[in-house]
């Protein structure tokens, strides 16, 4: 099939890779030269692991161009909308600035027949009112909404076998001439028995705030119960092992640490706020503000204990932090806890050090005040405390024996319980976890 991507941000970037492997002849479009230029080089503009190697295989091929031209649309049987929905500054609210955008200049190339597809996240009631647009300037053109659940860092695979497709249609139903579209689009994963659900369009909007805010509130609800164990001298970490093997709970998503962050979690359950606010619903999701406070708490937490575990206060002391994306396998750090924490420890006085396999150029762009260092042992020389905030699987295996000859004060705070105690105890550090006794 011919298709157009609309973004070629996190979302959109890959999404046109991946349609393009599953066979499809792909039209990238984006207003940022500088990713449109680099996307056309086979370049993937932000980190996002096999991206390159999929963007250079497929390029190959000839079925995926780039393009800043929105008339490339034109000839596409597919449109997918893919641009980004930030929140508004100031407010809880999602900017929906950039897909209102985006489907304005996309409607002048729908012709009849077409799927235009929206995949960003956004408030309910946003595709029925982008429906009337395509309907107005096409009538027989038609609006779907397939929200997108992919991880960051698990980007390429989570596209090209998802674990299930949301097809919300306007009528709610199987029989809508869009289903049978859209299942020629995904046919490769279909085949392979990824499994689909149609529904109608609030409906499909609703599953993936509700999914994100599912996930928030899991994440906020072991990080509760770490402050709990905080107090009463217990172990997170057993504890969600101990729930986690209840099949009803489950195991995943129950790491507590410094908390979400990213480009979703934290904008996405507060645009759901804001628009349940609109609709009048805002006593359902009051639940949600907490989520939003025991998370933020966990950072101001983590300086505390950097505060005790430093001894006579933070001012002067050399504080290396380990990690600055919001997430292993990734260079975001929109939101991120460890940059966010890092910067309150230079606030309050210390001398912070910075280290990221990826993140730096990013992290550095958004808080210049804060030292970078690009090799962990660099890094970590002199330092009086040591905080392990993203946990990259190089800082899971670093050598506690090795360390303790870099640093000043052998002192570390693991913001993610993914070091084992006993052993960083045996060679002499001071280790602090977080709802670890
Ligand atoms: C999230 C969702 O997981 C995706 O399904 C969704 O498609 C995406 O948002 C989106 O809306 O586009 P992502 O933001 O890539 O994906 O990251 P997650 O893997 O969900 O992690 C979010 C944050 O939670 C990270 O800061 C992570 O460190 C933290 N986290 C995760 C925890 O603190 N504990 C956990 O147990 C799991």
């Amino acid at each position: 099939m011919r298709i157009s991507v609309i973004g070629c941000g996190y979302l959109g970037a890959v999404h046109a890779a991946c349609m393009a492997k599953l066979g499809h002849d792909v039209v990238g479009i984006d207003v940022d030269d500088r990713k449109i230029s680099d996307l056309s080089a086979a370049k993937a503009p932000f980190y996002e692991p096999g991206l390159e190697a999929l963007l250079g295989d497929v390029q190959k091929t000839g079925r995926l161009t780039f393009t800043t031209d929105m008339a490339a649309a034109a000839g596409s049987d597919v449109h997918f909308i893919c641009v980004g929905t930030p929140q508004k500054k100031g407010e809880n609210g999602a900017d929906m600035t950039f897909v209102d955008a985006a489907v304005q200049a996309l409607l002048p190339y729908v012709s009849s027949g077409n799927l235009v597809v929206g995949k960003s996240t956004v408030p309910v009631g946003t595709a029925a009112r982008i429906a009337e647009w395509v309907t107005s300037h096409q009538a027989d053109a038609h609006l779907v909404w397939n929200p997108e659940f992919l991880r960051e860092g698990h980007a390429v695979s989570d596209t090209l076998s998802p674990d299930r497709f949301v097809y919300g249609v306007s009528d709610g139903s199987e029989q809508h001439p869009a289903v049978a579209v859209l299942d020629e689009v995904y046919s490769t994963p279909l085949s392979k028995g990824t499994p689909r659900l149609v529904t109608d369009l609030p409906t499909a909007e609703l599953v993936k705030t509700a999914a994100n805010s599912f996930l928030a509130t899991k994440i906020s609800f072991i990080n509760a119960m770490a402050e709990l164990c905080e107090a009463a001298g217990a172990d997170v970490t057993r504890l969600a092992d101990a729930i986690g093997m209840d099949d009803r709970i489950g195991r995943k998503f129950l790491h507590a640490g410094i908390g979400f962050g990213g480009g979703c979690l934290p904008k996405d359950i507060r645009a759901f706020m804001a628009r349940a606010g609109e609709l009048g619903a805002d006593q359902a999701l009051t639940f949600l503000r907490e989520v939003d406070a025991i998370n933020m708490r966990r950072r101001t937490r983590v300086v505390e204990l950097t505060r005790e575990l430093c001894g006579d206060g933070l001012l002067g002391k050399r504080i290396t932090v380990l990690g600055a994306a919001f997430k292993p396998e990734s260079d975001d750090v929109r939101d991120s806890p460890a940059l966010s924490i890092a910067a309150q420890l230079q606030l309050q006085g210390a001398v912070v050090t910075v280290t990221d396999p990826k993140a730096l150029a990013n992290a550095a762009r958004r808080f210049p005040e804060l030292q970078y260092v690009q090799n962990t042992e660099d890094a970590v020389i002199g330092a009086d405390a040591v905080l392990l905030l993203t946990e990259w699987q190089e800082y899971r295996e670093l050598d506690p024996h090795l360390l303790k000859d870099a640093v000043a004060s052998a002192r570390i705070l693991d913001g993610r319980n993914v070091l084992d105690p006993i052993k960083w105890r045996a060679a002499g550090w001071h280790y602090r976890g977080l709802g670890r006794p």
